[in-house]
């Protein structure tokens, strides 16, 4: 089968297209058949070797759709030919608050979507949403699910929030803009550049800044929320979770799933003064990932950014590393 393939640390640039042996279903293992995979940031960092425990050579790549192949002997189902969707925390067992086993994601070290076929533990494949393309199907694994929990599992979100959230055009970040809205709250959003604030309102942002425009954008954000927001999400980190805890609401939840600016330097004070809940969120549980699921059977819809033929992966994730995409950036496999 054709795979994309990381056989050396350096860079987006390496990935490349390689036959190689297509997986057999091992025990309690699915096969899938890959439409469609996604890249997440995480591919580019491990490319640049910036990700723990990286095994080579590999391939990578979290998220995919596509059909069953294959069933390991023990394995009842889902019928051969079953529109599948991928859940990529491999580690996280039914019924765990948080996972005994952290960081265990398809992709790393286990090989990855991005190839003709992927086996996986036959617990992770759900049903695709029937509502959803193979586009869309794609892109929900990994970055739908870790914004899932951010939002509704931690955030506890409701309608009457008033939700901020920084750098709106990452992968992760416009699942989150699509949970707000469908929720009902009111949402106000930064991001990098005017075409992006223009992307951000067309997707129903009630406000939307410019954090290079405007260098003081946390006061603008303060201000147009009235009194500050009440949910906060970020992945930012640096600077910008600093000033997220400074103008959140008393009372607040400030939700914090990555770190793509480094780290923090935060103010106490603005923690204990206000009562904040600053909660920590990674990826997602089994329980997560179904609640996911059934949202996308409800008319939701994911944001692509760009599909790339998957002999250009090393583009593709170019693009990510750049930050020039809004939404998800994807391989055609099939
Ligand atoms: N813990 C987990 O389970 C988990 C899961 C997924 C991702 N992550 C982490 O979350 C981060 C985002 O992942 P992703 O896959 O969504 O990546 P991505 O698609 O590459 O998005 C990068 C994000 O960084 C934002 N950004 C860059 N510079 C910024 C700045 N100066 N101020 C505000 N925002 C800025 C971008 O905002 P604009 O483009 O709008 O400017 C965008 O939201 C990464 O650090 C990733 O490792 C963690």
């Amino acid at each position: 089968m054709k795979a994309v393939r990381l056989n050396e640390l350096g860079g987006p640039h390496l990935l490349h297209v390689e036959d190689v042996a297509a997986p057999q279903p091992g025990a309690g293992e699915i096969v899938v058949r890959i439409e469609r995979a996604a890249l997440n940031r995480r591919d580019v960092y491990i490319t640049q070797n910036l990700y723990p425990g990286i095994v080579l050579p590999r391939t990578l790549g979290s998220d995919g759709a596509g059909t069953v192949a294959a069933l390991g002997d023990d394995v009842a189902g889902p019928p051969v030919g079953t529109p599948v969707v991928i859940d990529p925390d491999l580690g996280w067992q039914p019924g765990e608050r948080v996972p005994a086993v952290s960081g265990s994601i398809l992709g790393m070290p286990a090989n990855g979507t991005f190839a003709e076929y992927v086996a996986v533990p036959a617990r992770n494949v759900y049903s695709k949403p029937a509502a959803l393309s193979w586009d869309e199907a794609a892109a929900i694994g990994l970055a739908g699910l870790t914004a899932y929990r951010a939002v509704f599992t931690r955030g506890r979100i409701t309608k009457d929030d008033v939700v901020f959230i920084s750098g709106v055009a990452g992968g992760v970040q416009t699942f989150v803009l699509l949970y707000a809205k469908h929720v009902g709250a009111r949402t106000i959003v930064t991001s990098g550049s005017a075409a992006k604030i223009e992307r951000a309102k067309a997707l129903g942002a009630d406000v939307a800044i410019d954090y290079n425009a405007d260098v003081e954008w946390h006061k603008t954000a303060r201000k147009a929320s009235g009194g500050g927001p009440t949910l906060i999400v970020d992945a930012t980190g640096g600077e910008t979770l600093a000033r997220c805890l400074d103008i959140a609401r008393p009372g607040a939840r400030v939700v914090t799933y990555g770190g793509t600016r480094g780290d923090a330097t935060i103010r106490p004070f603005a923690i204990f003064w206000k009562h904040l809940d600053v909660l920590g969120t990674s990826m997602g549980s089994p329980e997560d990932f179904a609640a996911m699921l059934a949202l996308f059977e409800s008319g939701l819809r994911p944001v692509i950014d760009r599909v790339y033929p998957m002999a250009q992966a090393a583009e593709a994730a170019q693009r990510v590393l750049e930050g020039k995409q809004f939404g998800k950036v994807e391989l055609a496999i099939a």
